[in-house]
């Protein structure tokens, strides 16, 4: 298979940026990551948006999603051209955008016009995981109205949407897999149309939540891409993580509905630090992020797509004391009260 054209112009990218560094000559910076991350605001204690991408400038990020156009974000952010912005629009706005075109125009021209110029904003997430369900019928329609926007102002955004594992029924082996019934319906017409404008799916992929299910059987290695031995053969296609199994699940689900050259974006991927005893360690959690970004830098595709460059963001920046108690509160790499990493990543 021919790598959907968006990997190949992110090999060319990583290896510009790797030059780049490479000449950069003892300046200082030790790294650099084609790593993005998902900076979430459900904190009561969080840092000032700011201070956050100062953050994100010493780390050498530059690639961020924020789940919502938050006017001090999008403000704290203006003149940073290098930082390139996923913004998502909120799953309790799409009934009302899903009404018209002109709805579609009114979002934009309040929430992203204002930062055209000064924001380096990449792309506009139609929903966060709101396939299937009573939401997800007017995703197809709000994408199609932004992406007759955006093509009739010439402007470099690319519209999608994301969407979580559990639209795969069956995903065991990779091979095996196939979309849910009530997924079917609601996700093939926008894959299909993802794949006419050729512009990549987003997916959240938690190898944490397949391992926490039946950590007494999938070895944890395994999950956290920390082996190179081979644990599941799938025909000719040989798996040494969870990670790429899963990836490659929602490949032959797309293929079997004759979906054959979409591309893949990891919206989200990240493992907790605490909320679930033994299986929430700082050192699990800094195994599987390091691990995932040294997968990012290699430019190494999945068995099914060798060639295809994975692209990621990791979740999350911040440990959001908002969310539900447990595990959900603690996929943070920071601690949001001193800015202080939870363990060492980069
Ligand atoms: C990947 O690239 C190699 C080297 O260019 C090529 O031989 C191989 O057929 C490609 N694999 C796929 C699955 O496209
Ligand atoms: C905006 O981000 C994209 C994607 O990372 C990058 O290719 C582009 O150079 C950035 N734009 C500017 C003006 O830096």
């Amino acid at each position: 298979m021919d790598c959907p054209k968006i990997f190949m112009f992110l090999l060319l990218t990583c290896t510009a940026i790797l030059i780049k560094y490479n000449n950069d000559g003892g300046s200082g910076k030790v790294s650099v990551s084609n790593v993005g991350l998902n900076y979430g605001l459900l904190g009561d204690d969080l840092p000032s948006p700011s201070n956050v991408i100062n953050l994100y400038k010493s780390l050498g990020i530059t690639k961020i999603r924020i789940f919502d156009p938050n006017t001090e974000v999008l403000e704290a952010l203006r003149g940073h051209h290098d930082i390139a912005v996923t913004v998502g629009v909120k799953d309790q706005d799409l009934a009302h955008l899903a009404t018209s075109e002109e709805a579609v125009k009114g979002w934009f021209a309040t929430n992203i016009e204002p930062y055209l110029t000064d924001v380096n904003i990449t792309f506009i997430t139609v929903g966060n995981e709101v396939i299937p369900g009573d939401i997800g019928p007017h995703v197809l329609p709000v994408m199609k109205s932004f992406t007759n926007l955006v093509k009739s102002r010439n402007l470099p955004i690319t519209i999608s949407t994301v969407v979580a594992m559990s639209n795969l029924g069956q995903s065991y082996p990779p091979s095996a897999a196939t979309f849910t019934p009530e997924s079917r319906e609601q996700l093939v017409p926008v894959l299909k149309f993802l794949s006419q404008e050729r512009k990549p799916i987003l997916v959240n992929i938690y190898p944490y939540f397949a391992y926490a299910s039946n950590p007494d059987h999938i070895s944890l290695n395994y999950a956290t891409f920390n082996t190179e031995d081979v644990v599941v053969e799938d025909g000719p296609l040989k798996y040494s993580n969870i990670f790429d199994a899963i990836f490659d699940a929602f490949v032959w689900a797309m293929e079997k509905e004759g979906v054959m050259d979409l591309s893949m974006v990891v919206s989200e991927t990240g493992w907790p630090s605490a909320g679930n005893g033994r299986l929430t360690t700082p050192e699990i959690a800094a195994t599987y992020n390091g691990n995932f970004v040294k997968r990012v830098e290699s430019g190494v595709g999945t068995p099914k797509r060798p060639n295809c460059s994975i692209e990621g963001f990791l979740f999350a920046t911040f440990n959001e004391n908002q969310k539900p108690a447990g595990t959900e509160q603690n996929f943070g790499l920071y601690n949001p009260t001193n800015m202080k990493p939870i363990y060492k990543l980069f």
